[in-house]
């Protein structure tokens, strides 16, 4: 499964300029080194005992020279994070339109779900010249999600969501490793995303449908999760009811009765669903039980979904 050689494949939008930031840190700071151990060495030789070349100090000072290379050192040393933020704004501003997709990592192993409900496991079909934005959550300890030819890294932390992008720029099979030590099988904590053509993709899908028989989405299981639940108990969907109506609040700002205000995004459902009294909206009762142990982190994935599908319609 692993690549046969051992250069690194660029295979993503952002691979060629982190690429392009390592060789020029390394070109800098290799020259830099040489210099310095080239020159020690020079004069090791030259000024060594027994020399005929004079070892006398000369006082002599250059406020230019002085000022000279402060001000050079400072302005390489400037560029180079100049550089690097772009490239990290590049690598951590997401892109409207990816696809977005949920993992969820557990000991030992990557579980993968698309919106249309297709899951995967330790394997993640994507398509080609598409940004794909994956949502990434932990089971039970820190893990971390590292495709090395796309040269994207993030933690996958319990407790919360985070997140990384990359846009694949050619088709193939690319390794999955978890760079975070989490336990007794950590090093075969490994997968593959692979890679397809567009229409490949779309057949896949439909492929990876038609194999899960009953295959719902999503937010259809987190539909029948909200009764089943008796979450549709107390929000009813009227502005009246004992909880907040949830149809187009998902990305919209609320205020809580603390007065502060914040959005609704992903975070702020899982928090209120397993934490409900952390943040209160303005107008309500802290009433809400706590559905800690009694979600997985796949039901959290999925009434995210239901909610976000009472906003944005499919
Ligand atoms: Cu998961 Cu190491």
């Amino acid at each position: 499964m692993a690549s046969e050689n051992l250069m690194l494949q660029s295979a993503s939008t952002v691979a060629p300029i982190v690429d392009q930031t390592m060789w020029v840190l390394l070109l800098v700071c290799g020259g830099t080194l040489l210099l310095v151990f080239g020159l020690m060495l020079f004069f090791c030789a030259r000024y060594r005992k027994g020399s005929p070349h004079s070892r006398v100090v000369k006082k002599q000072q250059s406020l230019a020279l002085e000022i000279g290379w402060t001000a050079a050192t400072l302005a390489i040393f400037l560029a180079l994070f100049v550089w690097g933020m772009l490239v990290y704004f590049d690598m951590h501003v997401q892109p409207e339109q990816a696809i977005k997709i949920s993992v969820i990592g557990k000991q030992w192993m990557w579980k993968i779900q698309h919106a249309g409900g297709q899951k995967e496991i330790n394997e993640l079909h994507i398509p080609i010249n598409k940004p794909i934005l994956l949502m990434m959550t932990s089971q039970d300890v820190i893990h971390s999600f590292f495709v090395p030819d796309f040269r994207v890294k993030q933690d996958v932390l319990p407790g919360r969501y985070t997140y990384v992008w990359f846009e694949a720029s050619q088709v193939g099979e690319y390794q999955i490793f978890c760079t975070q030590y989490c336990g007794t099988m950590h090093a075969q904590m490994i997968g593959r995303v692979v890679v397809l053509s567009e229409s490949d993709y779309e057949k896949w899908l439909e492929g990876a449908g038609a194999a899960e028989r009953a295959l719902e989405s999503p937010s259809k299981r987190g539909e029948k999760l909200f009764t089943s639940l008796a979450c549709s108990a107390c929000h009813t969907g009227v502005d009246q009811a004992i909880g907040p109506n949830l149809h187009g609040i998902y990305g919209k700002k609320v205020h809580l009765d603390t007065g502060e205000e914040i959005v609704r995004d992903d975070e702020y459902i899982r928090e209120s669903i397993l934490y409900p009294n952390a943040k209160i909206v303005r107008g309500y009762k802290p009433l809400m039980p706590t559905y800690l142990g009694r979600v997985s982190e796949d039901d959290l994935l999925d009434l995210i979904a239901y909610i976000k599908s009472l906003t944005i319609a499919k």
